[in-house]
């Protein structure tokens, strides 16, 4: 059993960053929603709880819907730490004050304190433990200087009987508060957020020294600990998984493989909506290198026949959605002593699904992975991924063998180029695309920025090319054609909530069109898309 830190979530949108700084100092955190008490209590219960941190909000102090944070939690003997709204809780809860901050709200007309991040200088004071020694500069006088995010729209303006304050900024006097004996730390501002340069050793700070956490959570260890636990639940049982050649099945496939060999079989299905050369990489890798037990199924003819004159968005999400349930239902059933659907499903997942289930969560579009399986095959479902991060995956991909190259990979729609096809999908429409796509990917491989020593293939979160069915205007050896139009799409994100569009060199753009054009044929003109999400999203459909 590892050492865990519960983040209890009242409802932050920074509440998974706050997760990921604690297992990148490597501890293990779990999140649990304040709504989902029940959970709570028995996390409470459970040993192994080294220590709490209360996420911030993004509601207002005095808003109707402002979570509350039940005694229960405040009862339990092990340090805690409060950010932003959860520093207001801890302080009210142990009978200080907090005041919103009038003028702020009066000036901005704000109604959630999501959005009013504000880059601030704080002064730590009293040399608390939590702050003690971590600066990054002084003032004439002496005194450490922390360069932080806050959001200042409420303040503790009276503290609680038994804190000092710990830290102060002219937005808000009482900008940190602690009572050491009762290891009780609020902080008004985020070390989780990116402003707050020292953010990863205060946390580290809190987690591995105040909470004395030795950092047993490794994805080395990890793929013992998991190896041995899927032999363990499984024993001499068939597992089935459906391998899509992105990152989460892949790393789940290498894992069980790793736990039980022959008894895992894979089955990939080929929509015909890959991307270039896509499933002879998989069948490469993780068949011929792996020794992994594929069943390779080329379904590309019934997706197309099932797409064809279909034009909206959500009708073709469905139809790929439906008919890969349909085949790999079939793939199921041939193997007749499978006891088991493995599925890479990772933490995020589990928490927005969690997070989904209280009413949070707004469908933007409906994000059905491909490999949502119905509950009619019977099968027990296995999910060794559950409790990690993304970027753990990678590390765990690395550890269990898997190229750099293919767990550092962007991430790719269930439906495939399906989404990057506007409108009508057509078998020549995604011949263009993949080669077109594959050209764009290549160069941003290749091109490096000076300055960063990486590739934009690194520098970017997510980069593809869109075929848009709409004829343009293109001019060759004097004749005129009208043909359709290549877009490009690169964004930089961390949490693909929102999205800014890379700034690539006109260079590297230039030979991307240049190349796309002369090379794919059949191409107008190619376009890049300068739009950010919010408002537009990162697919085009
Ligand atoms: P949007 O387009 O909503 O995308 O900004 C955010 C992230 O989700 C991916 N995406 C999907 N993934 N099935 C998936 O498995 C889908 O239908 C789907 N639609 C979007 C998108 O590629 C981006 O990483």
């Amino acid at each position: 059993m590892h050492q865990r830190i519960l983040v209890l979530d009242l409802g932050s949108r920074f509440t998974q960053l706050i997760a990921r700084q604690v297992r990148g100092a490597g501890v293990y955190a779990q999140i649990l929603p304040v709504t989902n008490m029940a959970a709570v209590n028995q996390s409470l219960a459970q040993p192994g709880l080294a220590g709490i941190i209360l996420s911030g909000s993004d509601a207002l102090d005095d808003a109707a819907d402002a979570p509350s944070v039940p005694s229960v939690v405040f009862d339990a003997r092990v340090p805690m730490l409060g950010i932003g709204y959860g520093m207001h809780a801890m302080a009210l809860h142990y009978g200080g004050q907090v005041t919103l901050n009038a003028n702020l709200v009066a000036q901005t007309g704000i109604s959630s304190v999501s959005g009013k991040q504000l880059a601030a200088t704080v002064r730590a004071r009293g040399h608390t433990k939590l702050l003690d020694g971590i600066q990054d500069r002084s003032n004439q006088a002496g005194h450490g200087l922390l360069d932080v995010s806050l959001a200042a729209v409420g303040c503790v303006t009276q503290l609680p009987p038994g804190f000092v304050r710990m830290a102060s900024t002219e937005l808000c006097d009482i900008a940190g508060m602690a009572d050491q004996e009762r290891a009780r730390y609020g902080a008004q501002f985020h070390p989780e957020v990116a402003g707050t340069t020292q953010g990863n050793r205060i946390v580290h700070r809190f987690v591995r020294e105040l909470c004395g956490c030795t950092g047993d959570w490794n994805m080395p260890d990890y793929v013992e600990e998991s190896v041995a636990a899927i032999r363990n639940q499984v024993g001499d049982d068939t597992i089935i998984l459906g391998l899509s050649g992105g990152v989460d099945s892949s790393v789940a496939a290498a894992l069980i493989h790793r736990a039980i060999g022959k008894q895992l079989v894979c089955v990939f299905v080929d929509h015909g909506l890959l991307r270039l050369n896509e499933a002879e990489q998989v069948l490469d890798m993780m068949g011929d290198h792996l020794g992994i037990n594929i069943v390779h199924v080329d379904a590309s003819d019934q997706f197309m026949q099932h797409l064809t004159s279909v034009t909206d968005p959500e009708a073709k999400r469905k139809i790929i959605g439906r008919e890969f349930i349909e085949v790999f239902q079939e793939q199921a059933s041939k193997i007749s002593d499978a006891r088991w659907l493995a599925q890479g499903t990772i933490y995020p997942d589990v928490i927005e699904s969690a997070a989904s289930g209280s009413g949070k969560a707004v469908a933007v579009k409906s994000h059905h992975n491909v490999g949502g399986l119905p509950d009619t095959l019977n099968l027990k479902l296995l999910e060794p991924l559950r409790d990690l991060f993304k970027d753990e995956v990678r590390e765990l991909g690395i550890s269990l063998g898997l190229p750099p190259a293919m767990v550092h990979r962007h991430p790719f729609p269930g439906p495939g180029l399906g989404v990057r096809i506007l409108g009508e999908v057509r078998r020549d429409y995604a011949d263009t695309l993949r080669r077109a796509d594959a050209i764009f990917i290549e160069e941003l491989h290749n091109t490096l920025d000076p300055d960063r020593n990486q590739s934009w293939y690194e520098l970017t979160s997510q980069a593809f090319a869109v075929f848009l069915p709409v004829s343009s205007v293109g001019v060759t050896d004097g004749g005129r054609r009208y043909e359709p139009v290549i877009a490009l799409r690169a964004v930089e994100t961390t949490d693909f909530m929102s999205a800014r569009w890379a700034r690539l060199p006109y260079e590297l753009l230039e030979r991307v069109s240049t190349r796309i054009i002369s090379e794919v044929g059949g191409v107008s003109r190619v376009v890049y898309d300068i739009s950010g999400k919010p408002p537009a999203t990162i697919e085009w459909e």
